[in-house]
């Protein structure tokens, strides 16, 4: 089988294909990523070898449809990702996540392969603190920001070209993902480095919010569930029962790193905050029998401390751009 993975050279895309090239030897990956700020082609450079890596742009519809002409099914992770970056500037998310997945579209629709979208449940606003809900595939569209707003805007194009074109699609909208190989912009990895650097973590607001954090590997090992026995058409939450608050995650990862659990800052929230996320995956464990493999939270964040710790020549190039990009932001 011959995949197109689009944002491989990304967090969770890198960690796709990595998980793909050892898993799945039938399968031959050609990567399709402009190589962003959030891009890297290091996380890469173990299977360099085994895999064709493209640089280019998922909106340029030549390049898009020539390389979807020989796939077999295309995976598309990439996007612009960082709720922060759209507040400042919302002008990329709406090219690369509306346009980029429109080009996608059409070019699937012409050559009818096989596609997977990968989205957010951020699409689905956020839960009250106090509130037992969670996100199922049946809850109203009703995002917050222009990230979520540019995904949301995504998975409804995916569910026009079902209905519309029989294109053979399925969305898959999970929850937030922690592990190896991510941006030090986003939360988790840019706590841990901050401690690596003796720097206090820095909480928005109060750190009340609550985001359900699922491992990588399990985010990726359901996205095959779903490619392989998913129903065409269908939406299939993504979750793993872990949610904890944001103050929550900080104090683990001081205990983990050997500080005091009160040695970080409160710091400006940021605007339109969503609260909470928590996803009710029953139709993805029920229909398709997956399970995560990742338990406990604890032991999760611990070997990613670890990874952090081990692989600095990794992260060190992006950490000060990106926390002089925080600092303009007060945060
Ligand atoms: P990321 O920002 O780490 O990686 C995005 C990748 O896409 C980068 O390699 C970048 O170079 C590439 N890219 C960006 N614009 C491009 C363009 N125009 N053409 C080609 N490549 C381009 O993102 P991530 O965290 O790995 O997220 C991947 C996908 O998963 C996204 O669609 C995101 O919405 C979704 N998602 C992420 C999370 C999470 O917690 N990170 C949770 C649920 C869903
Ligand atoms: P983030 O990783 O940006 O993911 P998302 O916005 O998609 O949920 O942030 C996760 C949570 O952590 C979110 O509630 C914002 C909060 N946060 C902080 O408290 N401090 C930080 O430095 C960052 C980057 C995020």
């Amino acid at each position: 089988m011959r995949v197109l993975v689009t944002g491989g050279a990304g967090f969770i895309g890198a960690n796709f294909v990595l998980q793909t090239v050892r898993e799945r030897p039938d399968v031959q990956v050609t990567v399709l990523d402009a190589l962003t700020y959030a891009g890297d082609e290091a996380s890469l450079a173990s299977v360099a070898d085994a895999i064709t890596f493209v640089r280019g742009d998922i909106c340029d519809a030549a390049l898009v449809d020539g390389l979807v002409a020989q796939s077999d099914l295309v995976v598309h992770f990439a996007a612009e990702s960082h709720n922060d970056n759209s507040l400042h500037d919302p002008s990329p998310f709406v090219q690369t996540n509306v346009i980029g997945t429109f080009t996608l579209l059409e070019a699937v629709r012409k050559h009818g392969v096989r596609y997977h979208h990968i989205s957010t449940d951020e699409v689905y606003g956020d839960l009250e603190l106090d509130d037992p809900a969670k996100f199922t595939p049946d809850t109203p569209y009703n995002p917050s920001s222009p990230y979520s707003s540019t995904k949301a805007s995504s998975d409804l194009l995916v569910r026009a070209w079902v209905r519309s074109f029989g294109v053979q699609a399925t969305i898959s909208n999970c929850s937030n993902n922690y592990g190896p190989l991510q941006h030090v912009e986003k939360f988790i990895p840019r706590q841990i480095t901050n401690v690596i650097d003796g720097v206090r973590p820095k909480l928005y607001g109060t750190g009340q919010n609550v985001r359900d954090w699922i491992h990588v590997e399990d985010h990726n090992t359901a996205v095959w569930a779903i490619v392989e026995r998913g129903r065409i058409g269908e939406t299939y939450l993504i979750g793993a029962d872990g949610e904890v608050d944001n103050k929550t995650v900080v104090e683990t990862i001081l205990d983990l790193m050997g500080q005091d659990a009160d040695a970080y800052d409160l710091v400006s929230d940021r605007p339109g905050h969503d609260l909470r996320y928590a996803i009710d995956a029953t139709r993805l464990r029920d229909e398709l029998g997956w399970q995560p493999q990742y338990g406990s939270f604890r032991e999760g964040l611990a070997a990613t401390i670890d990874w952090y710790r081990a692989n600095e020549a990794w992260w060190r190039p992006r950490k000060e751009a990106t926390e002089a990009k925080y600092a303009t932001l007060g945060r």
